[in-house]
């Protein structure tokens, strides 16, 4: 089963309009020289099949949002502390930040300017920023952040729940309630702090350091400390029943669900021990400081997202898309790709670990259902052939079926010709050797070759990059 079966539509034209104006600190010389060269930052990392998410210029090592959020009148506020380093001398730079008011930006404590161009926000700080340097930047914003709905009808960014609401950031959905860098490719250390009505819980990333009362309302202090793409950030708020444990492997788990879920969710604590154990042995250690998951209330959402220690359900998961969407904290949170194009390493894995644990316990072999995709008797098997993999068409279509089902083919494929154990070597060193970083397909097709042995360039050319169906399974 794919988690996302249906295909999805690029999410709004992201306008940019050039800056002319933002040069304005180029050549601006400083004592030490860092600044000689001063330039704007720019509006995009290139990303082929999203040119304009993320920004050019820093790399941001911490994002510290407090936000303070009334599910009633759906507003939000938020205070922003984003740390980075200068990777080249600035005049200006941008950060991604879709609808919302903002009321006050500083860079390094004093006053920046700040102008707003679609969804990018160009802050030009009082003196340039030299290259290598960190510098804190301080955004305070507040509104009713908003929903981006996707042609196909997918919601992502900010979405109200019956009793609170989530925020979801897959692609491009976290720029609706903070502002940042707002791309894979640069991971950063988050603290959220969120501040809601006393009697509603606020869930978020990583670990619960403090919990406080003040006023009529609640702070909840979360911290994530390993590194996290933008995408995989999350808050929801609402009615929630807490179930906390520790794994085996002695790692804090926290499971929040929605009473309206509990009835169907009465083995998800249980089941996200069993997962979180059976996936660290298979791929190794599992990559943060806990694990477990947010089951809220929202059955329009139709999909789940493995948001980082803590998969999001918008309903009662089963135990499949719990399998698929921890799987992810090894392949696609900790292990990230660098583009958006190569989805594949996050989804082809994520499903080829729900086929592996199919074969575990006592299901179909990984063998039975690579057949029963490549002749199309599986039910996720439609569409597979569309486009390869490796290469999808459009931003649209990253999460189609050949990302997903083929993606997964391409594993088995590669399994039957290394054979088993260089195969879980690979798995195994692929997250050992990129843990909490970024990594593309060609370095995973180098890996395969270096662990095997063997020239494996025609397996993928077909496999991971050719067009329609192979010959022969
Ligand atoms: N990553 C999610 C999963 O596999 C699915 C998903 C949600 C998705 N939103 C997306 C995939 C946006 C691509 C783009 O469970
Ligand atoms: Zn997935």
């Amino acid at each position: 089963m794919s988690a996302r079966p249906h295909s999805r539509a690029l999410v709004g034209a992201l306008t940019i309009v050039l800056c002319a104006a933002c040069t304005g600190g180029a050549g601006a010389r400083e004592a030490d020289g860092g600044t000689h060269g001063a330039r704007p930052g720019s509006a995009g990392v290139g990303d082929a099949l999203f040119p304009k998410l993320g920004n050019g210029g820093y790399d941001v090592t911490g994002y510290r949002l407090d936000l303070d959020y009334t599910p009633d009148s759906n507003r939000l506020k938020g205070t922003a502390r984003i740390t980075a380093r200068a990777t080249s001398a600035l005049s200006s730079f941008h950060l991604d930040l879709a609808g919302l008011h903002v009321r006050r930006t500083t860079v390094n404590g004093r006053a920046a300017e700040a102008e707003r161009r679609g969804t990018e926000l160009v802050l030009t700080p009082a003196g340039t920023l030299p290259k290598g340097r960190t510098f804190t930047t301080t955004v305070v914003y507040d509104g009713r952040p908003k929903t981006i709905t996707d042609p196909d009808g997918s919601k992502e960014g900010w979405i109200q729940t019956d009793d609170g609401a989530v925020g979801l950031g897959e692609p491009t959905g976290s720029m609706a309630w903070f502002p940042g860098n707002n791309h894979p490719s640069d991971k950063a250390a988050y603290d959220i702090t969120v501040t809601v009505p006393k009697g509603l819980t606020a869930v978020s990333n990583g670990e619960l350091k403090r919990r406080e009362n003040r006023g009529g309302r609640t702070a909840f202090h979360w911290h994530n400390g390993e590194p996290m793409a933008s995408y995989l950030a999350t808050v929801a708020v609402g009615d929630f029943d807490v179930h906390t444990t520790t794994t085996n492997g002695e790692l804090p788990q926290y499971v929040a669900v929605d009473p309206d879920e509990a009835e169907g969710s009465t083995r998800v604590p249980d089941q996200v021990t069993e997962v979180t154990e059976w996936e660290s042995r298979t791929f190794g250690r599992y990559p943060f400081s806990s694990t477990g998951a947010i089951v809220d209330h929202l059955p329009d959402l139709e999909y789940a997202l493995e948001t980082q220690t803590k998969p999001y359900f918008a309903d009662a998961p089963d135990e499949q898309l719990l399998v698929h969407e921890l799987a992810h904290q090894w392949f696609g949170n900790s292990v990230t790709p660098r583009a958006w194009k190569d989805m594949w390493l996050n989804e082809g894995f994520a499903t080829y670990a729900e086929w592996l644990w199919e074969e575990d316990h006592d299901g179909r072999t990984a063998d039975r259902i690579f057949r029963d995709f490549y002749d199309g008797t599986d039910d996720e098997s439609g569409g597979i052939w569309d486009f390869p993999p490796a290469d999808p068409p459009s931003a649209a279509k990253i999460s189609d079926a050949p990302v997903y089902g083929r993606g997964a083919m391409v594993l088995h494929k590669l399994r039957q010709a290394v054979g088993d154990k260089a195969f879980f070597t690979i798995l195994r060193t692929w997250v050992k050797e990129h843990r909490h970083a970024n990594a593309d397909t060609r370095q995973f097709i180098a890996l395969s070759e270096r662990i095997s042995g063997k020239d494996l360039g025609k397996l993928f050319d077909v496999w991971l990059y050719g067009k329609g169906k192979p010959n022969k399974p």
